[in-house]
């Protein structure tokens, strides 16, 4: 029952989206009707400036640690540990409270890697830095540093079901990436900082 209950708590937590409250907090609209449409920091970067994208890389990042930290209070089975992860990082791509349109989950799934891994996550995160310092694109931080996530779970961990856990967020945010891929490209994608529609 707890376990139950921890996987709901993550999904929860998970369904806040801190873009559209911070616009809406703010009053800059919805981020889901402007730029790249996506609610996520990269695009209140975009639409609104630093400290917005800040305030909601931090809300992200925050729930999507902060549940499996409460599950890890509670349990060591790494299944009610992967599960509660899971569980928020999906909440943030299919929130229940925004009609289940949600976000691209970079910053939940790094938060509920930093609460899986420390280690794993330093790695994935320092991947998503040195080819956004390379590139400049945020899209293609995140698709690289996702698709090495797993092998540095294996890595660190050697736990098979945090690594097909993290797996599979990989697999969920490469997917959820697809249009960003499709610009990549053809040459349209925005890079960071840069105001675009695209
Ligand atoms: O964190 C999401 C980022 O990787 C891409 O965002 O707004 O450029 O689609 P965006």
């Amino acid at each position: 029952m707890i376990d139950i209950g921890l996987v709901i708590i993550g999904y929860l937590v998970g369904s806040v989206s801190s873009a559209i409250l911070v616009c809406r907090v703010l009053q800059l609209g919805d981020p889901r009707e402007d730029g790249s449409g996506n609610p996520g920091a990269t695009n209140v970067l975009r639409l609104a400036g630093k400290g917005p994208a800040v305030a909601t890389l931090a809300g992200d990042w925050l729930k999507g640690t902060l549940p499996v930290v409460l599950a890890w209070l509670v349990t060591s089975d790494p299944v009610i540990i992967s599960a509660t992860g899971l569980a928020a990082f999906f909440g943030h791509l299919y929130p229940a409270y925004f009609r289940f349109q949600g976000g691209k989950g970079v910053a939940t799934g790094m938060g509920v890697l930093l609460a899986w891994s420390p280690v794993a996550l330093a790695a994935t995160a320092l991947t998503w830095l040195a080819i956004a310092a390379a590139f400049r694109f945020s899209s293609l931080a995140a698709i690289v540093a996702f698709a090495m996530a797993p092998a540095y779970m294996l890595w660190h961990m050697e736990d098979p079901v945090l690594t097909a856990a993290t797996a599979i967020i990989a697999v969920a945010a490469v997917w959820r990436h697809r249009e960003n891929i499709v610009r990549l490209a053809t040459g349209e994608e925005s890079q960071i900082g840069k105001s675009s529609d695209s």
